[in-house]
């Protein structure tokens, strides 16, 4: 959407890439948690480079299925390994040797557009991906998480989400929230979580 000056909004998502793009380089490893439609697996996969790669989680065959579809079209899947299960196991899924090396994991939650709005990420699970993912992470690595509290559950993981990072900003992290341009009620919001030391 245009603003007064005639220039177009970035939406949250696009914020998240925007954030990720500063600290990932041709050759890096990164993590997409929640696959869906595969947009954020396509720009982590492209960001890497053909010497780098991305492991992408979805728990929906449908959201692989269509990912898939995006990648194999840009020539991108042979840096891509897309795995059927739930984020909070990425640990077991994400190469051992990569472990603490990892430059970028994006989170966008909630449920995977143009697919059954029933199947929606859920607070448990979704803080202990963030657990795994924050032991993974790099120093100087950055993680994003775009959080909806428009549907059922939403507002709770928001909630959930928010208490999580509150020690996170002691040390060690840098935590930024970044609120959606226009403010309405189950507006999303993006954090930014960096890993600093
Ligand atoms: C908003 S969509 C993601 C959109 C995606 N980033 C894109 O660029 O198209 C949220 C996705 O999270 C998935 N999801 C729900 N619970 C999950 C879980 N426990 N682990 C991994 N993915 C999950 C849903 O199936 C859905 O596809």
């Amino acid at each position: 959407m245009a603003d007064m000056t005639g220039s177009r909004r970035q939406s949250l998502t696009e914020k998240a890439q925007a954030k990720i793009a500063k600290v990932l380089s041709y050759g890096d490893y990164a993590v997409d948690a929640t696959v869906g439609n595969g947009n954020d697996t396509f720009f982590l996969a492209d960001h890497v480079g053909p010497e780098g790669a991305v492991v992408g989680f979805d728990i929906q065959e449908l959201a692989l299925h269509r990912a898939t579809a995006v990648l194999g079209e840009a020539q991108l899947l042979q840096r891509v390994k897309l795995v059927q299960k739930s984020h909070h196991r990425m640990a077991e899924f994400v190469p051992d040797d990569w472990h603490g090396k990892i430059k970028a994991i994006m989170f966008n939650l909630g449920y995977l557009p143009r697919g059954d709005k029933s199947v929606i990420t859920q607070a448990d699970t979704t803080i202990l991906a963030l657990e795994a993912s924050i032991k993974i992470l790099a120093v100087g690595g950055r993680m994003t998480v775009v959080a909806y509290t428009g549907h059922d559950g939403g507002q709770e993981e928001t909630n959930a989400i928010r208490e999580w990072l509150r020690p996170l900003t002691i040390s060690h992290y840098d935590v930024e929230m970044i609120p959606a341009e226009v403010q309405t009620s189950g507006s999303p919001e993006l954090y930014v979580i960096t890993r600093t030391d």
